[in-house]
């Protein structure tokens, strides 16, 4: 490498380092622009946004409404699921679910059932399993289908492990926090993410959830053997 190019590469790091120190705290509820989705590799199919009626707080039933209808019951992971509403809802759909999240919270008392349009209630003796540290790849084992719903820090690892073990892996990503990676300047860190799973000989399925805000969803899992 030259060194006029070598030092271009390293002001470039540096300005997009600079930029994610002095960005304003991550907003979870700015909508995505279409401008920074634009030639993303596997992204052109994706339908225009047009009409997102439905509200942030229905991401979940949103996401089980998804899992659904892609992928028969097995053993999920919710990773960074909060409340863990999400582990929830596919564990009443007949998936064996466990939130991993460092941090433990009890489900939420009600949610709203978007097919219903009515309240239903969660009763407190209900409960997921809880791993309660952060994610770490070995914990994927024990899993056949990993989720990530704007969850922090484990993205990337996410992505490692959909290539290394062959997992099925769905991201939700929303903010860059403890990530391994970062994007080049000017893009968007869905594409940095789509990219990075490409160039592991992943197939990356987009698809954009009912709600504005963080809604574009990645499912990447590895190509059938005979593809190969
Ligand atoms: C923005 S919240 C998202 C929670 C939930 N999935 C949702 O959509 O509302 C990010 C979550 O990631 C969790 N988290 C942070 N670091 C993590 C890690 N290394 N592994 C797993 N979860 C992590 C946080 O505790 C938090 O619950």
């Amino acid at each position: 490498m030259t060194k006029r190019k070598h030092k271009r590469e390293k002001a470039q790091l540096f300005q997009a380092l600079t930029e994610q120190v002095q960005s304003p705290p991550a907003d979870h509820d700015a909508p995505i622009p279409e401008q920074a989705l634009a030639n993303l590799p596997g992204l052109d199919a994706l339908a225009s946004s047009g009409g997102l009626p439905k509200m942030k707080k229905f991401r979940f039933q949103l996401m089980h409404e998804w899992i659904l209808h892609r992928l028969p019951p097995g053993r999920v992971a919710d990773v960074g699921g909060g409340k863990g509403l999400l582990a929830y809802l596919l564990q009443q759909s007949g998936w064996q679910s466990t939130v991993i999240d460092p941090v433990a919270q009890t489900l939420p008392d009600k949610y709203k059932d978007l097919t219903l349009n009515r309240r239903v209630k969660i009763g407190a003796a209900e409960t997921v399993p809880h791993i309660t540290q952060p994610f770490a790849p070995e914990m994927a084992e024990k899993f056949d289908l990993l989720v990530s719903m704007h969850a922090h820090g484990c993205n990337v690892q996410l992505i490692d492990v959909a290539a290394a073990e062959q997992k099925e892996v769905i991201l939700l990503p929303c903010c860059i926090i403890q990530e391994p990676l970062l994007p080049a300047p000017g893009q968007h860190w869905i594409s940095c993410l789509v990219e990075y799973a490409l160039a592991k000989n992943l197939i990356v399925e987009p698809f954009r959830l009912n709600f504005r805000g963080q809604n574009i969803g990645l499912y990447i899992h590895a190509a059938p053997e005979n593809t190969l």
